[in-house]
């Protein structure tokens, strides 16, 4: 009955189109309509284009007609965070997601977060007003906050605590690649320099922070204490039980597929039962989602919106501050991006190497070296020392395939670099149009 009234639509269709739209899909889809004919086209299941004029209620609101450009997605999370698509750029560190990146989604109706992990205090700072500059809208911060120890003065303490055989590795790489000593950034991780960085998020009243790999209890309450919305990351339902005890705004549940630092479970499973668990708290899906269809797939997974990292890697405004501070050189870059665009399903691979925590990452030279070397990875910080100076020295010595890039398994759908305002567009229209046009022939 029901694919009959899509080709032959009359009262039915007018009850059914409520259903799916505030019953089953239960989120709003938005625009402007000059007229009140509106159609549905089945030419996608049927091989035909089976055009059938209806006027349709959605509520309070009418879906627009295919012929009349783009429609929106519009859920809780747009009332939350005040915006317009519920699309998050997820943070990605020193500066990856930086002040353009971040700049442009918010201007195309998402969120923008910039990524300031490992950033000292001025350089977030910096990043945030120039953010200001390029756009009024909502944006945010992510920093990486895991429990940490030491302060900035003990930088030289933890280089200590790395045996000798690591610096050995390090130096043999040096040799064999011909790499001069070089100075590269600071990149000593220590709580004291966390205490530093949070000072700027708030004394800059930036409007939302963002974090993962856990969030120690002083962040969180200076968080709360300034109004800052924030959003937590989690890869398994009983870290979202127990983050949900520390009222979050908003969860995270990003499935193995991620770039980045992931856990082991699939977003398929992850997210259905990390919505469940944390109600009323709105959900965010993440891991591998770089198109519409992720989006519509994550609606229907009961989550608000997305939260995409490695989809934005591949757009003209990432990177941009890692190359102004000195963390990647265009050429990384170049090297990077295209990595993306080549890389299959199978090409990110989960690894301890580039930080202590399960990362992942595109293989690459440098973790083929490590994983010949029969070398354990360090903890946290320690590996993180080691990593950043060997990647830094192969940067400079054009050795990009040698550095290991994080990304993810959704790569494999990502084909050519667009830019972040059109990735978000982009996504949004495919969403509305699979909710709108191609699911309902499915009742
Ligand atoms: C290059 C890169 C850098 C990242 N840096 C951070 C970071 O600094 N802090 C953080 O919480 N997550 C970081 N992540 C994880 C992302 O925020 C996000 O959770 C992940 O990219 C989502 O999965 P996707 O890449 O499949 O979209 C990073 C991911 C990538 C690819």
């Amino acid at each position: 009955m029901a694919r009959s009234f899509l080709r032959y639509p009359g009262e039915n269709a007018i009850l059914t189109e409520y259903i799916i739209f505030n019953v089953i899909v239960n989120y709003k889809l938005t625009g402007i309509y000059k007229n009140e004919n509106f159609f549905v086209d089945n030419s996608c299941i049927h091989g035909v284009s089976e055009r059938c004029p209806a006027n349709v209620l959605v509520g309070p609101r009418k879906i627009r007609s295919r012929e009349e450009d783009v429609v929106g997605v519009y859920t809780p999370l747009c009332d939350l965070l005040q915006i317009e698509c519920p699309v998050v750029l997820a943070g990605m560190g020193m500066g990856i997601s930086g002040a353009d990146l971040a700049a442009a989604v918010s201007n195309a109706g998402g969120l923008g977060l910039l990524g300031c992990s490992r950033l000292t205090p001025d350089q977030i700072r910096e990043l945030i007003r120039k953010t200001r500059q390029l756009t009024d809208k909502p944006f945010g911060v992510d920093i990486l906050a895991p429990p940490l120890s030491g302060s900035p003065g003990q930088k030289e303490g933890l280089k200590r605590q790395i045996p000798r055989k690591y610096w050995d590795f390090v130096e043999k790489i040096k040799r064999d690649f011909n790499i001069p000593d070089f100075d590269h950034p600071d990149y000593a991780l220590t709580e004291e320099f966390l205490r530093q960085q949070m000072e700027v998020v708030v004394s800059e009243k930036v409007p939302v922070f963002a974090t993962g790999l856990g969030t120690p209890g002083w962040v969180r309450e200076e968080i709360r204490a300034h109004g800052i919305k924030y959003i937590s990351l989690v890869g398994k339902v009983k870290h979202a039980v127990r983050l949900k005890e520390n009222s979050p705004d908003v969860i995270v549940a990003q499935g193995t597929e991620a770039g980045g630092h992931t856990g082991k479970i699939g977003g398929l499973a992850l997210i259905p039962m990390v919505v469940d668990a944390v109600s009323p708290v709105p959900v965010l899906a993440a891991g591998a989602i770089c198109d519409g269809r992720g989006l519509a797939a994550a609606l229907a997974l009961g989550a608000v919106g997305i939260w995409m990292g490695t989809a934005f890697l591949a757009t003209h405004e990432a990177f941009h501050d890692a190359i102004n501070l000195g963390w990647m050189t265009p050429g990384d870059r170049d090297f990077y991006q295209d990595t993306i665009l080549k890389a299959a399903e199978d090409d990110a691979v989960v690894t301890r190497v580039k930080t202590g925590k399960t990362c992942r990452v595109y293989r690459s030279g440098l973790l083929k070296l490590w994983e010949e070397s029969g070398l354990e990875p360090l903890p946290y910080q320690l590996q993180t020392i080691i990593m950043t100076h060997l990647e830094t020295g192969l940067m400079k010595a054009d050795k990009c395939d040698y550095v290991l890039h994080p990304g993810g398994q959704g790569a494999g759908m990502i084909h050519k670099l667009k830019s972040a305002g059109d990735l978000v567009r982009d996504i949004v229209h495919e969403a509305a149009q699979i909710i709108r046009d191609k699911l309902p022939v499915y009742i």
